[in-house]
């Protein structure tokens, strides 16, 4: 199988992922903080050493503002839900997620609205100006995705933080599809939260994902219950991270997850993103010289784009294209509209969706050379 679906999840992992969720299991999988005994102390250990690993990689302080979240979308929700009160408006682009626009639209049953401001891919300053714009005096919360899953738009997220904060609005980022290749420093870019998928581009398992929060807004807890701490209190406590880590929690997971972020770190995102951006542009050289092709952006270059690329073959449905792709060559891509109708209405591409390339560390450029051919080849 040749898998460029890595935009959904990357696979493979790295063998360290699969080892260290293996160990998890198999030599310390006790409840972590529900119990004194050794293994229960070292799940815990396992636990803070893996949300230290990820304040390191996003370089905050406190460790304990990172919550762990099944996945990004979770974490989305926590946001969303836990900061919107009745009454309040919040701005999206308009690239964003179902994660995003679902839980506005429930929302909207509180009478809590929201505006989406449009953008203009390699115009930073129009799509600047379309933020401010969509914001109103009942703002109470920004929330932009970091880059395109869909087509790779990355957004010109500090610009944004700083005009926001200018408003005194907090901002709120999707870093499902950038995590690992674009890191943040958020002691400089004061993001107020971040929502990331670990599954990703941090190379950790399904299941996992987390929220920093980097600011004294805290939101309300979407989910009450057992933390292993104050349990005579009836409330739940207000402490982070037990406010919104109530239940057991994924410990092979996040041991997979602090093991993903090591072998990011180990490689390098900067030299990750680097072999993934020179892979997309080759195919997208290459696609540029196939007539029966239909591309959508300009050539992706790291200032403006994810390594992520969608495109359509003339007259023919993507999920026709990749499912060519799959029987016949073994290449795993995504079509369709990829839970993000918001991404296909902006680009004119809701009826037919498109076929989304997204490479990895381990995509080889034979690899994309042999999607290039089958694509040669399509009739
Ligand atoms: N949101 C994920 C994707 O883009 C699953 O495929």
């Amino acid at each position: 199988m040749i898998y460029l679906d890595n935009g959904a999840t990357t696979f493979p992992k790295p063998r360290c992922v699969t080892s260290a969720i293996n160990k998890a299991l198999a030599e310390f999988g006790a409840n972590p903080g529900r119990g004194g005994h050794r293994l229960a102390i070292r799940a815990s250990e396992e636990i803070y050493n893996c949300r230290q690993t990820v304040a390191d990689y996003y370089n905050i302080e406190d460790t304990e503002r990172v919550i762990f979240t099944n996945n990004c979308t979770t974490a989305l929700n926590t946001v969303i839900k836990g900061i919107l009160k009745p009454g309040d408006h919040a701005v999206i682009s308009c690239l964003e997620h179902n994660a995003v626009v679902r839980p506005l639209e429930k929302l909207k049953e509180k009478e809590i609205s929201y505006t989406k401001a449009e953008i203009f891919p390699g115009d930073d300053d129009r799509t600047l100006d379309s933020f401010r714009k969509s914001i109103n005096n009942d703002t109470k919360l920004v929330i932009c995705t970091h880059a395109s899953n869909v087509f790779g738009f990355k957004m010109p997220i500090e610009r944004i933080t700083a005009l926001c904060h200018q408003y005194e609005i907090p901002v709120c980022v999707d870093v499902a599809q950038t995590a690992g290749i674009f890191p943040l420093d958020l002691s400089k870019d004061k993001i107020d939260y971040v929502c990331a998928a670990g599954h990703k581009g941090l190379y950790g398992p399904m299941g996992t994902g987390f929220l920093i929060i980097n600011t004294d807004n805290i939101p309300d807890s979407l989910i009450e219950g057992g933390t292993g701490t104050n349990s005579l209190m009836k409330q739940q406590p207000q402490l982070l991270p037990d406010k919104f880590e109530s239940g057991t929690p994924n410990l092979p997971g996040i041991a997979g997850l602090r093991a993903g972020i090591e072998f990011v770190k180990r490689r390098g995102s900067k030299n990750i993103l680097e072999h993934e951006m020179k892979l997309i542009r080759k195919l997208y050289r290459s696609l540029k010289q196939n007539k029966n092709v239909i591309l959508y952006t300009d050539i992706p270059d790291k200032e403006h784009f994810a390594p992520v690329l969608s495109f359509n073959l003339k007259s023919c449905e993507s999920e026709k294209v990749s499912a060519y792709l799959n029987k016949n060559f073994g290449i795993a891509t995504r079509s369709g509209l990829h839970c993000c109708p918001l991404a296909h209405e902006f680009m004119n591409t809701s009826n037919i969706g498109t076929v989304r390339v997204v490479p990895s560390v381990f995509t080889t450029e034979a690899q994309i050379n042999t999607l290039i051919y089958a694509l040669l080849k399509f009739n």
